[in-house]
């Protein structure tokens, strides 16, 4: 009797359990997907130019995107203090003569400048086109998506910008919804095709330094349209650049004292740290650096507080290397071995174009030679380029830099050598300093 009843109690358990566990199965399975992090607070439209609105789900990345308007320090040779760097090297006003960096060059800011400091710049006038606001826009994915980058970028840049509203945000960098890393500049989806390369495809790691790439990189403007275009269909080194730009004839302006058909560089960030840099082949990513992770109490975020990591090297750096001060002091004498020879490139860059212009008013010049020595001044300036207007004074690849700076400098002192040739006499070459 006690044993049937024990029985019988079992059995009816084991089934109450089994019921309830096919009812909890079913349960889950009627559930939405699970998804990362806490449920979103409201809906973000694809492309919502607005970050605020992004923030109400993600309060911390914006919190810290939000810094980026005031995050105006200054270091040795960066920061974010916009100071001209006119004032600061004057041999800069002979390097540009003729073109617009020549009035206006001052150093950048943290992202949410990117609209004041575009408008406020003066080299922008009545024929820029739309395409100087392809870096400086979450409103431009959309745009992109409803006009196509070709008629964004013929639109007169004054046009244009009554479309355009909000600085840099999340959406130049995230898809709304998945909030996965993505490429959103046609230029870069372009520049990458041609290469034979899908960033779809691309690991994690990868896409922290490719959405920087968005931006961060050598472009040009390509014929009447202003078609924004990655001179990158040869290989991004500065050899294939030089290369690519030769074979398309393509010059920004023509130098003013030297008559040599010129490349202004941008600001190639991208492709001077891949460029087998320790850190690239180490498989480090631009964000592993510059948006180190952040603790707010239980919660670990990227800090979207984007700026040199100099000012805060033990977030930036002390993730991998436990003597941050060491590399610290690495980063400074770096810095100041790429600086000097920076400056020797321009002295000899300012050399060989005195001496151009004074063998073109001499009376017996031969044209050949000269065009020779303005073509070897184009060659140096671009390579010395590459390394002046990245962003991280050689940091991001010393000895790519260094490389460069070498080769430019050689090509100066050549270019300089040809004037000789072409006039004839050595009264060319400038008195000495
Ligand atoms: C190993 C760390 C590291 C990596 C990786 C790295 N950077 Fe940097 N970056 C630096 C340092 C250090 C500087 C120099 C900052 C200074 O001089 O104040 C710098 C400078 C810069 C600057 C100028 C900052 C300023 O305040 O003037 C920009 C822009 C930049 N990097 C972008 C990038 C991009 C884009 C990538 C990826 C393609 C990248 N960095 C990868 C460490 C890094
Ligand atoms: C310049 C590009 C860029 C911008 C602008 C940007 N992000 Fe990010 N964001 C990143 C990168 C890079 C990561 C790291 C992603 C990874 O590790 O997979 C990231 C990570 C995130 C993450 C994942 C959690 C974390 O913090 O690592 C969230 C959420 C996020 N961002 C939200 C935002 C929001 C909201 C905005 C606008 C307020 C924004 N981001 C703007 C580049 C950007
Ligand atoms: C949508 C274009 C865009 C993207 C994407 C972008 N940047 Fe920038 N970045 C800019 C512009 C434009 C500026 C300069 C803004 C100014 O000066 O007003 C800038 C400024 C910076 C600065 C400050 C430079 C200084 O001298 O203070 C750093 C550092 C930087 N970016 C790093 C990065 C990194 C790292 C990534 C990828 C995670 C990235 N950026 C993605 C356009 C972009
Ligand atoms: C995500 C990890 C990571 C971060 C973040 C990082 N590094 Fe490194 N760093 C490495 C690795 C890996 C190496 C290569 C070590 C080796 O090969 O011995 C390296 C090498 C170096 C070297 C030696 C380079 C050479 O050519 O020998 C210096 C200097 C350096 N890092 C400075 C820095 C500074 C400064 C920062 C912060 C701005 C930084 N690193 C951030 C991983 C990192």
């Amino acid at each position: 009797m006690k044993r049937i009843s024990l029985n019988v109690i079992l059995t009816g358990i084991i089934v109450i359990l089994v019921a309830a566990l096919v009812v909890v199965l079913v349960y889950l399975k009627n559930q939405p997907p699970q998804k990362r992090g806490v449920a979103p607070i409201v809906q973000i439209v694809s492309m919502e130019p607005d970050s605020a609105i992004w923030g109400e789900n993600f309060p911390n990345e914006y919190s810290t995107l939000l810094l980026t308007r005031t995050n105006n320090a200054r270091t040795q040779y960066g920061g974010s203090e916009p100071y001209s760097k006119l004032i600061e090297d004057p041999r800069l006003i002979t390097l540009f003569k003729g073109y617009t960096f020549e009035k206006d060059y001052n150093e950048d800011r943290g992202h949410l400048n990117s609209l004041i400091d575009v408008r406020a710049t003066k080299r922008v006038n009545d024929k820029t086109p739309g395409t100087c606001y392809s870096c400086k826009s979450t409103d431009n994915p959309r745009l992109w998506a409803e006009l196509g980058m070709a008629t964004f970028d013929h639109a007169p840049f004054s046009e244009l910008g009554t479309r355009i509203n909000n600085p840099i945000g999340c959406a130049n960098c995230h898809e709304a919804g998945t909030m996965r890393l993505i490429v959103t500049n046609p230029a870069l989806e372009e520049a990458l095709t041609a290469q034979g390369k899908d960033w779809r495809t691309f690991t994690r790691q990868q896409m922290r330094t490719i959405v920087c790439a968005n931006c961060h990189v050598e472009y040009y403007f390509a014929g009447d349209g202003k078609y924004l275009t990655f001179p990158w269909k040869n290989g991004t080194k500065i050899e294939n650049i030089a290369q690519y730009y030769v074979e398309i004839a393509f010059k920004d302006w023509d130098h003013q004292i030297s008559g040599a058909p010129m490349i202004k560089m941008q600001h190639p960030d991208f492709e001077l740290y891949t460029a087998d840099s320790t850190h690239y082949r180490a498989g480090v990513s631009c964000a592993d650096c510059h948006m180190p992770y952040t603790r707010d109490g239980a919660a670990k975020f990227s800090s979207h507080d984007v700026k040199s990591p100099l000012s805060e090297v033990d977030k930036a750096c002390g993730a991998c290397h436990t003597d941050v001060e060491y590399v610290k002091s690495r980063v400074e004498t770096i810095q100041e071995q790429v600086y000097e020879t920076l400056i020797a490139t321009e002295d000899a860059l300012v050399a060989a174009i005195t001496s151009i212009q004074a063998a073109g008013a001499s009376p017996n010049v031969d044209p050949a030679l000269l065009n020779e020595a303005r073509s070897l001044h184009r060659e140096a300036q671009l390579r010395w380029d590459f390394i002046a207007a990245e962003n991280s004074m050689g940091f991001h690849n010393p000895e790519e830099a260094l490389r460069i700076l070498a080769i430019a400098t050689n090509l100066a002192r050549q270019a300089q050598l040809k004037a000789v040739q072409a006039a004839g006499t050595p009264a060319v070459l400038p008195a000495s300093p």
